[in-house]
């Protein structure tokens, strides 16, 4: 398949379609860029609850924004007491499934009401508006409840992949002030369990300001429970009421700040308010999932990525979707996991990262064709590009060649989807996230940030504030306007190399900093390199991002030892062992390789762009050349290095 091969909306599914063809597409976004104030206005309106209405859209003082402002609204209402006052309470919310098997329906109503008792007994452990709760959990339904019961009181929440070791736990909880965490004794994975409780018991031994530990007990193991700190989450609900008004809080109200890896070793805390936040997350699910009352949605991604926060809780729940959530891994007990469920479940939408989907193909077409995958008629993709032989592959074999595509490009800082096809409108070419969100001024601008022309490369921005964006790195305003704002004065960088086509159509190339992309996660070549001369033989390490047929990227370290008779081979390991005890086990290098010195400029940096064209001129197999075009990502790096 040739990377120009096009897909029209299937005639069936544009009929009925919220945006249904090209022209209704093109209408949104010509008045979301010639009002903003209206158009954003009249959906704020339609399509979110307020206490109080906003005098304003938008307040725009470059890199500060403010969205509805002065207006006041709650996301826990948003996403639970309206569907119920609607007279949707029996509407099922989650369809469970734990990776052991067990599964759990819960509806609205029940939802509400779980999340009110945990509000109540939040609040009667005395925390407040204002106050930072940090959610440790694995993929259980108390992990959304923790989230919006958070929310429901204007605590604000920061959730940590479970993945992420003590280390990177207790640095994310130090840099919050949190007065409590909230996490579980462990969650199921291929199997086995896998302990949290023990990381914040490790975490907690250093932050002073946590003064509380709620703990929900999934896997029944045993565990030293500190006396006064530590409070099971069945004791802390059992008897709050049911009821809990929400805050009315201000639009501006910080709902969560959730960590990602920067180009230092310093993760950054990216700040997400209350208002804007949930119009966009809203609709998105509407725009780009095409999402209906009667659908079964499922996003398989982690509630401890910004995908879980806005495709699992705060969008699909402020639309008021029926949602899959799985516990455990895609591999357990078979390859096979996922399509049992979504056939089970009769799943209509599905939204996956493309290392998934390659790590699948690797195990063959008859896995899939044993279940019927019928139900489906919408797939998504995030994370990471997807190489046009895996987009025809999930299309094909997942989607029975009758489900679109999404290609759904964004970013933890941008908080939800900016570039994407709505599919009943947008034709899709395979590898393209195609076109952007209304209110979404995107542009590929050069060094000096002019427009470059048709197919020509250069830096991905976004020239006007949309709803849901990055409102500050929480406690560092400093490095927020200069990491977004400053590589072109007051307009926000992504980070990120594209190129246009003729017919607009955006083509994410990668990223032109020292950002790594491991199976669609972020992680900072810096932040690895922290971790390996923390141990006792590193002297010098230098971090670059390797190119993989599954992962897209995997890590690739370059070692010098201090003085020492060393074992490659057993240090090898160690290291890599070593890296994942420090920020987590996804962050476990692919490979370690000794060097005699590094490669360094006259002014003794470490020139990373040499070891990334030494990882990649090699190595690069089978159709992982069109992942991400390699040379002109390093040709832009290369300017942005030197500016
Ligand atoms: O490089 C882009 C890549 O992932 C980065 C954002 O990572 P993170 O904040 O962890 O959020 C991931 C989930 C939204 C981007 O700068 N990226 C994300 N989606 C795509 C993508 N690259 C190409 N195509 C995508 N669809």
């Amino acid at each position: 398949m040739s990377d120009q091969a096009v897909f029209a909306p299937p005639p069936e599914f544009a009929a009925s379609a919220h945006v249904g063809s090209l022209e209704a597409y093109q209408d949104l976004y010509r008045r979301a860029e010639e009002n903003p104030e209206q158009f954003w206005s009249e959906l704020a309106e339609k399509e979110i609850l307020w206490y109080e209405k906003w005098s304003h859209a938008f307040e725009w003082h470059p890199p500060f924004v403010k969205w509805f402002v002065d207006g006041k609204t709650n996301a826990s209402a948003n996403c639970l007491d309206r569907h119920v006052e609607a007279g949707k309470g029996d509407k099922v919310a989650l369809l469970w499934e734990g990776e052991p098997g067990d599964t759990r329906r819960i509806t609205y109503a029940e939802m509400l009401a779980e999340v009110c008792r945990f509000a109540n007994g939040l609040k009667q452990l005395g925390l407040q508006p204002g106050d930072r709760a940090v959610i440790y959990m694995p993929m259980v339904p108390e992990a959304v409840v923790a989230m919006l019961g958070c929310a429901r009181i204007g605590v604000t929440h920061s959730v940590v992949f479970g993945g992420f070791s003590a280390e990177a736990l207790k640095a994310r909880i130090q840099d919050l002030e949190a007065q409590i965490v909230i996490t579980a004794d462990g969650g199921w994975r291929r199997g086995k369990e896998v302990k949290l409780k023990p990381a914040v018991d490790e975490a907690l031994a250093d932050c002073p300001t946590v003064r509380h530990s709620v703990v929900y007990q999934r896997t029944n193991s045993a565990l030293p429970m500190q006396e006064g700190r530590d409070i099971w989450w069945h004791d802390f609900i059992k008897d709050q009421p049911a009821e809990c008004p929400p805050e009315k809080l201000d639009s501006e109200h910080p709902l969560f700040v959730l960590y990602t890896s920067g180009t230092t070793g310093k993760p950054k805390g990216i700040l997400h308010t209350t208002g804007g936040y949930l119009l966009h997350a809203r609709l998105t699910m509407k725009w780009v999932f095409d999402l209906k009352d009667d659908d079964i949605y499922w996003c398989s991604a982690d509630i401890g990525w910004v995908t879980g926060h806005t495709y699992i809780v705060y969008g699909p729940m402020s639309a008021g979707a029926t949602q899959i959530m799985y516990e455990g891994a895609p591999d357990h007990p078979g390859w096979d996991r996922w399509w049992a469920i979504a056939a089970n479940y009769k799943a209509t939408i599905f939204y996956t990262s493309p290392t998934a989907v390659r790590a699948i193909i690797k195990q063959g077409d008859a896995l899939p064709a044993k279940h019927d995958l019928s139900s489906l008629r919408l797939l998504g993709s995030v994370g990471e590009p997807i190489n046009p032989a895996a987009w025809e592959w999930y299309h094909r074999v997942i989607g029975g060649g009758r489900c679109p595509i999404v290609d759904t490009w964004w970013q933890t800082e941008t908080g939800g989807i900016l570039i994407a096809p709505m599919p009943g409108a947008v034709p899709l070419k395979p590898g393209s996230g195609t076109l952007p969100m209304p209110g979404v001024l995107a542009e590929v601008v050069d060094f000096d940030g002019n427009p470059v022309g048709v197919d020509q490369e250069g830096f991905l921005i976004i020239k006007r504030p949309w709803p849901s964006m990055i409102r500050n790195i929480w406690g560092d305003p400093q490095r927020f306007e200069q990491q977004y704002f400053s590589r072109i004065p007051g307009i926000y960088f992504t980070g990120d190399a594209a190129r246009r086509d003729a017919e607009g159509y955006f083509w994410i190339l990668g990223r032109v900093d020292d950002v790594m992309n491991v199976s669609g996660h972020r992680l900072s070549t810096m932040e690895v390199e922290s971790a390996l001369v923390r141990h006792r033989a590193v002297a010098e390490a230098a971090v670059v991002g390797k190119p993989d047929e599954i992962t897209g990227q995997a890590v690739c370290c370059f070692v010098t030892l201090k003085e020492g008779n060393w074992n490659h081979d057993t240090l090898g390991q160690e290291l890599r062992q070593w890296v994942a005890h420090e920020i987590g086990s996804f962050a476990r290098p692919a490979e370690i390789r000794f060097a005699e010195a590094l490669p360094k400029t006259r002014s003794g940096k470490i020139m990373r762009r040499l070891l990334r064209e030494i990882v990649t001129s090699h190595t690069v197999s089978g159709d992982v050349t069109t992942l991400e075009d390699l040379g002109v990502v390093q040709r832009l790096a290369a300017q942005h290095d030197d500016d």
